[in-house]
């Protein structure tokens, strides 16, 4: 008899995002006239920078010719891309990462979700509330979250509450936790943190022999000077954090997939016995047993976004992401709602109005003025009475989207 991994049965409900999309169909199959407007999940909608189509036409028919004909990628990635990421993403900003510290992948959702396999069942993770699902849920698959409560959180899971009243900046967790998910610009809530604050997460993971895993995948959002672009501004950082950066949101690639992770060679945890073992080595290790690679196409097209124009396209991009944050930002303000974020990320993180709870802030969104976004207590317990707005709509969406919140919405 074939047993199941009753850790799967824990998990409550559809993950977030599939739970949104299911209600909008619904209503969408009720009302087939409705003209909705989507800023729930963050998925891009402008089109990939020329330069990565040229470069990926043109690896397209390299694998036509038998003289450049690519088979399996490397598991780690191709020395052209590695090189780039190295030069352009950590050496410019005077960072030091080596060659075999990078590993590309298909996307930092199932590097965030994967990483975990390295770590034994008994550590003890901290989060912060609200926090990207992926992290917690991909825990709870592997039975180190213990039980759900009724007030939504894991029984052996430390949250650190980010509400307005901290300014969504986390607390170091009053007991020693192993594990701790940082996402910095933070998705849901659009906050940063500066290099001081950042600091003292550092020094608690040394401290504690701990371990960061810090998701920088809007890094490139980031407009204000102060704000750090990598932990690994941060001295000590290369002991204790693994860093996720992705091409989703920078360069239009949500449908395209490339991301990558950094691992220093220092990042060390334990066994049981107290032997010191490299991180490093484990996910190459991991990765080779588990994974592919990504193809040699979509890594020439990620290979583009470093060239003078890529980079160029890139800013354009995200410039017109950046213009819609505004529009959001500066619209609901003008109503009166409470925002947060926008500013160094592409998130909207606001306060629902008169304390109406999350869901049912989503429902009266879909149903007054067909606008989705995602309810902030799909992100955690402290996420409720908060919601989230993405600015990666089109331009034209998103100025509709403010109308219907100023013209047709009953507060
Ligand atoms: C989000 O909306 O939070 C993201 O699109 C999710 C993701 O990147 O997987």
């Amino acid at each position: 008899m074939a047993l199941v991994n009753e850790n799967h049965l824990k998990l409550p409900g559809n993950y977030l995002f599939a739970e949104i999309a299911k209600r909008v169909n619904a209503y969408k199959s009720e009302h087939p006239e409705a003209k909705i407007i989507r800023l729930g999940i963050g998925d891009v909608t402008r089109p990939l920078p020329q330069a990565s189509i040229e470069a990926m036409h043109k690896a397209v028919d390299e694998m036509g010719h038998v003289e450049t004909f690519q088979g399996y990628p490397e598991y780690e990635g191709y020395d052209f891309l590695i090189e780039k990421i190295i030069e352009v993403d950590y050496k410019k900003r005077g960072i030091k990462v080596e060659r075999d510290e990078v590993f590309v992948s298909d996307g930092a959702k199932s590097d965030t979700a994967n990483i975990q396999e390295l770590f034994g069942v008994n550590n003890k993770i901290a989060v912060t509330d609200p926090v990207y699902p992926v992290y917690v849920d991909s825990n709870v698959m592997a039975g180190r979250t213990g039980a759900l409560g009724s007030d939504g959180k894991w029984s052996n899971v430390v949250y650190l509450s980010c509400t307005a009243e901290n300014n969504f900046i986390p607390e170091l967790p009053k007991e020693k936790v192993d594990l701790i998910y940082l996402c910095f610009p933070n998705n849901p809530t659009g906050m940063t943190l500066t290099k001081e604050q950042l600091k003292a997460w550092v020094d608690y993971a040394r401290k504690n022999k701990a371990i960061i895993l810090f998701d920088s995948a809007y890094e490139a959002f980031i407009h204000e000077k102060d704000v750090p672009h990598s932990i690994y501004e941060v001295e000590g950082a290369r002991e204790v954090a693994i860093e996720f950066r992705s091409f989703s949101k920078t360069a239009g690639f949500t449908g395209t997939r490339c991301a990558y992770t950094v691992i220093p060679k220092e990042v060390t945890a334990y066994t049981a016995s107290g032997e010191a073992c490299s991180l490093n080595r484990m996910w190459y290790r991991r990765q080779a047993t588990k994974f592919n690679g990504v193809s040699y196409i979509v890594q020439r097209g990620a290979e583009a976004v470093y060239s003078e124009e890529g980079q160029q396209q890139v800013k354009e991009l995200i410039g017109y992401y950046m213009e819609n944050a505004r529009i959001i930002r500066e619209g609901l303000q003008s109503i009166g709602i409470q925002v947060f974020g926008g500013v160094n990320s592409p998130y909207i993180w606001l306060k629902t109005p008169k304390g109406m709870d999350s869901w049912a802030f989503f429902d009266k969104l879909l149903k007054e003025i067909n606008v989705v976004g995602t309810p902030g207590v799909g992100f955690g317990p402290s996420g409720e009475g908060y919601f989230r707005l993405t600015a990666f709509g089109s331009r034209e969406n998103t100025e509709e989207a403010v109308e219907r919140f100023r013209t047709k919405l009953k507060i």
